[in-house]
């Protein structure tokens, strides 16, 4: 799964060099970012003047907080194949306007023309990025309850349940939409109930990654256990 989808994003960034990426955090993502981060030592791929956006952040951490995904972002990927800070747009889960920051946000993305590239992953409850159940399909950079379930499942990196966020900031489902090219990844097998409806139940809010359904180009990658409801 992280190699098919690193071999795309190697190939793209090859073609253009401009690329604009929008990643996600998470631990679906890792094995990925640790191959880009290979081809890049390899002298394979030069992400120099690659743009960079990360998709979602927890309202109170500041990006260098370990479990920011500021954080995340810079140490599995962007400081380790150097993207420059120019280039390298995180969400401020400290601004002290949220609503100005999630605005700015989306200025921004338009203003590199949109996200050529998009790497998601899947929560358990069907969200991408942060847009939990009941996201409407056009939502745009916004703060987000986040759900008992998203907390729960990140629990684990805060020692404590009590101590997760309670809210976030996230890109939108439309924001989501408008990327040109779209990979989703999943693995394992608690995440294949959530791959089945995703990708076979009818569109609905109740589960916000089925409006990838309606993408023009989507790839999906996944590995056999998540793959084993389909
Ligand atoms: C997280 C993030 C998403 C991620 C998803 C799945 O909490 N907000 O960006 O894709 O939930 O996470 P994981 O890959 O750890 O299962």
């Amino acid at each position: 799964m992280s190699a098919k989808a690193a071999k795309i994003v190697i190939r793209e960034v090859n073609k253009n060099q401009r690329l604009v990426l929008g990643l996600a955090s998470g631990r679906t993502p890792l094995g990925f970012y640790q191959r880009l981060r290979l081809a890049h030592k390899q002298g394979k791929v030069s992400f120099n003047n690659v743009i960079v956006f990360n998709l979602d952040e927890y309202i109170g951490l500041g990006k260098d907080y370990k479990n920011s995904y500021g954080y995340y972002l810079r140490h599995q990927f962007a400081d380790k194949v150097g993207i420059k800070d120019s280039n390298l747009y995180l969400l401020n889960g400290r601004a002290k306007d949220l609503k100005k920051e999630c605005q700015n946000y989306e200025a921004k993305i338009r203003k590199q023309n949109g996200i050529d590239w998009l790497i998601l992953g899947i929560g358990k409850n069907g969200h991408i990025a942060f847009n939990e159940p009941g996201s409407s399909f056009r939502s745009i950079t916004r703060v987000i309850n986040l759900t008992y379930s998203s907390r729960l499942a990140n629990a684990p990196y805060f020692n404590s349940l009590a101590k997760v966020p309670k809210r976030a900031i996230t890109v939108g489902l439309g924001t989501i939409m408008r990327a040109k090219n779209i990979i989703l990844m999943a693995a394992g097998k608690n995440k294949a109930e959530i791959i089945a409806q995703t990708l076979k139940s009818e569109k609905n809010r109740a589960v916000p990654a089925s409006a990838l359904q309606e993408h023009k180009n989507l790839i999906v990658i996944l590995d056999k256990l998540a793959a084993s409801c389909l």
